[in-house]
């Protein structure tokens, strides 16, 4: 249970915050320690304290548990701890034997020394979620670390060990074996040393070249501050620190931190960071259930994404043989590895010995026999159902029993590729996003069959290669790539009535997406969209879509590949230039539609692509393809682009509100193509009773 435990080690009481797995400052763990203190205070025979945390951690902050819960903010609050350890009458050690953030290193600064292991890690990492640290963070850091490496730290919220803070007041002793012994022995020191009760709240900042440096660090980070506010405020306040005296910076820090919290961006920067806790949660699978080891790793097809699969999984030091078809396939696919990971050694950010460790682990081969007692593979082959389907049969023949059998298919259904084989319980999509080695996004795909400890094993091995996984339903594109087929179609029906490619980026992009659809288009390639509209056209023939698309790609404007597609491209250059052959086809097909193009604005531009997301996410959310609203807001920023600062599409819908949504697209249902604006039942049901996707569940 959560407490600070207390012993005594003779004339010294060691108070240790006990939480796991973070020691997090939840109520119980304040309760106890401020118990703690008192029963310090009043025994005599105790003259110093070791403040510390259990295992290998100090302590990692805020309960994440209690956030919005009274018991957040009940007595005693993290400040109240704060003063009572800063003002406390004998000397408090602490100990840091690993992580101190957030909250966690703002109670350490408040004790009278520190003592600290060197590869304990310190960090104030509250900007992340939109804030700023609230708890004397801004105001001692600076004092004890420094200004500007203070700044450093609580603009970028990253944490640093403690061996390069070594030099600096935050620590009196850095250790290389357990902290505590080594803080008993200092205090211990404390009172025949007569060592002050040294305070940082006391201590003066000395910075000569304080207003440029300030204004220098505006300037950096300028080009983000209008969608994050937070750093900006962080920047204002470690000023605070170092303009004010201590106790006019704690009202600076207090003001700016309420004000924070209650901005849109914090808001959904907070909500972001508990959907992607939430996404790794399978409603009535309980955590902790069985799972299948992975050791090796097989990959089918060494193409645009294999390649990228199998680099994951070298990073995470898992081998990984490669299958194609041919040495001439293998070999180019694996020259991409090599060059991939050459690139990444030239920038300095892999060492020499982790190159060939990595490239080491990467095997390629054309023989299915290699590749029979693998653990997990994943077919990344051509998508085409007959191909996976002969993948597939090989598979069931060849490989292991008990082995996962994944693949990465973005639009096929994974239900049939399944039935290919008789162990259809040991097949489940692992959908990666390209570039495969860089994006974050994992859509696991959980068939009619597949297996809880399969499932369970995706999610795991979704976190062992650092991405965020993702549960998704079958369909067709499942979560992220259905949805984005609404907005394409939207945007090109824009384009027929009026708005221009350039147009649509730039009004999404001032929303805050990485790239506007047209430019993300041609970075991936316009004949993936052209393949699957082509499967669409047949399957859906009375779905309506424009042509300006279709038309673009029968000229080969395939995107950046072939130096044009929505727009132009010089030669070895990525720079987006407005296409007159474009704009040429874009009024041609005004014209057979007997559409007199009009001024399309900025905010309808958005309004429309964004509510195509939300109404297709209302339907995927009550067909249970996506097991709760805030999943689809983690496939759209770690997949797609989506401006974190926004949360999300569902959680935007949630903020505009859903009756303002269902009225936009009612209004639009007045204009071109109505049919596209047909409300998902969830979306009116929800409208109807003012409710919202966050508070909404399924009944199973
Ligand atoms: N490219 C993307 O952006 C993207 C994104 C997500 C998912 N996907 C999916 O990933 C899969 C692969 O796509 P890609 O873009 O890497 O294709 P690709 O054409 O670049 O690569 C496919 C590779 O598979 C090999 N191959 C074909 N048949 C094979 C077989 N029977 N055995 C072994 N190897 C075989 C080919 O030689 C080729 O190297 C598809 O299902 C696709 O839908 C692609």
């Amino acid at each position: 249970m959560a407490s600070a435990d207390y012993t005594i080690r003779g004339p010294i009481a060691v108070i240790t915050l006990d939480n796991p797995p973070v020691n997090a400052l939840g109520l119980a763990v304040r309760q106890g320690v401020a118990d703690a203190l008192e029963r310090a205070e009043a025994d005599a025979s105790v003259s110093a304290v070791v403040l510390t945390g259990a295992g290998a951690t100090f302590c990692g902050g805020a309960d994440e548990s209690e956030f919005g819960l009274p018991a957040m903010i009940a007595s005693p609050h993290l400040t109240d701890l704060c003063d009572l350890v800063e003002g406390f009458p004998k000397p408090v050690i602490a100990a840091l034997n690993g992580l101190a953030l957030g909250g966690g290193l703002e109670l350490a600064m408040c004790c009278h020394y520190r003592v600290a292991l060197a590869t304990a890690q310190v960090g104030l990492p509250e900007v992340k979620l939109g804030i700023l640290p609230g708890a004397g963070g801004t105001q001692r850091l600076p004092r004890l670390a420094g200004p500007e490496r203070a700044l450093n730290m609580i603009v970028s919220g990253t944490p640093v060990a403690a061996r390069e803070l070594a030099n600096t007041a935050l620590f009196d002793h850095v250790v290389d074996a357990d902290a505590v012994p080594a803080a008993v022995e200092y205090a211990r020191r404390a009172v025949p040393e007569k060592l002050p009760l040294k305070k940082a709240r006391d201590l003066e900042v000395h910075f000569p070249n304080a207003e440029a440096f300030f204004d220098f660090a505006r300037g950096a980070i300028a080009p983000l501050a209008k969608n994050y506010p937070a750093p900006g405020k962080c920047i204002d306040a470690v000023e605070a620190a170092v303009s004010r005296p201590f106790d006019d910076g704690m009202k600076f820090e207090r003001a700016a931190f309420t004000e924070l919290l209650n901005s849109p961006e914090s808001k959904a920067l907070r909500h972001v960071f508990f959907a992607i806790r939430a996404a790794s949660k399978i409603p009535g699978m309980p955590s902790g259930g069985p799972q299948r080891p992975v050791g090796s790793v097989a990959v089918i097809g060494a193409g645009t994404m294999g390649g990228g699969i199998a680099m994951n999984f070298a990073n995470a030091g898992v081998p990984v043989t490669v299958l194609e078809t041919s040495q001439a396939a293998l070999d180019k696919g694996l020259g991409v590895v090599r060059k991939n990971y050459e690139g990444t050694l030239k920038k300095g950010r892999l060492s020499q010995k982790d190159f060939d460790h990595r490239l080491g682990l990467i095997k390629g081969t054309l023989s299915y026999d290699d590749i029979a007692r693998a653990d997990l593979v994943i077919e990344a082959v051509f998508e085409d159902m007959q191909v996976k389907k002969q993948v597939f049969e090989i598979l069931d023949a060849k490989v292991k029993p008990g082995a996962i059998l994944a693949s990465n298919t973005s639009t096929l259904d994974l239900d049939k590729i399944a039935g290919c084989t008789h162990r259809p319980g040991d097949v489940v999509g692992l959908h990666f996003f390209s570039p495969a080695n860089v994006t974050k996004l994992l859509e696991i795909v959980r068939g009619n069959k597949t297996a809880d400890d399969v499932l369970a094993t995706s999610l795991a091995i979704a976190k062992q290669i650092k991405k965020i996984g993702v549960v998704a339903g079958v369909c067709d594109g499942f979560i992220g790539n259905r949805m984005l087929n609404s907005y394409f179609r939207q945007m090109d029906f824009l384009l027929d009535e009026g708005a221009l490619p350039l147009e649509i980026d730039r009004a999404l992009e001032t929303f805050g997406f990485a790239m506007g659809p047209f430019r993300v288009a041609d970075l991936a390639g316009n004949d993936i969209g052209w393949a699957i509209r082509k499967r669409l056209h047949v399957e859906y023939p009375d779905r309506p879509f424009s042509r300006i698309p279709d038309r673009i790609c029968e000229l080969g404007r395939f995107g950046q590949k072939t130096g044009a597609g929505w727009y132009d491209y010089k030669p070895g250059e990525r720079n987006a230039l407005p296409s007159e052959v474009v704009t040429k086809i874009i009024l041609e097909e005004s014209s057979r539609l007997g559409l007199a193009r009009r001024k399309i604005g900025a905010q309808e531009i958005v309004e429309r692509a964004l509510y195509a997301l939300v109404n297709e996410g209302a339907q995927i959310l009550e067909e249970g393809i996506a097991q709760r609203a805030s999943d689809i807001d983690v496939v759209y920023i770690a997949g797609y682009g989506f401006p974190d600062f926004r949360g999300g599409p569902m959680f935007y819908a949630d903020s505009v509100g859903l009756p303002n949504i269902l009225r936009a697209m009612r209004s639009f249902a007045r204009g071109y193509q109505p049919d596209a604006w047909r409300p998902a039942p969830l979306l009116a049901k929800l409208a109807a009773e003012n409710g919202s996707f966050a508070g909404w569940r399924k009944q199973s």
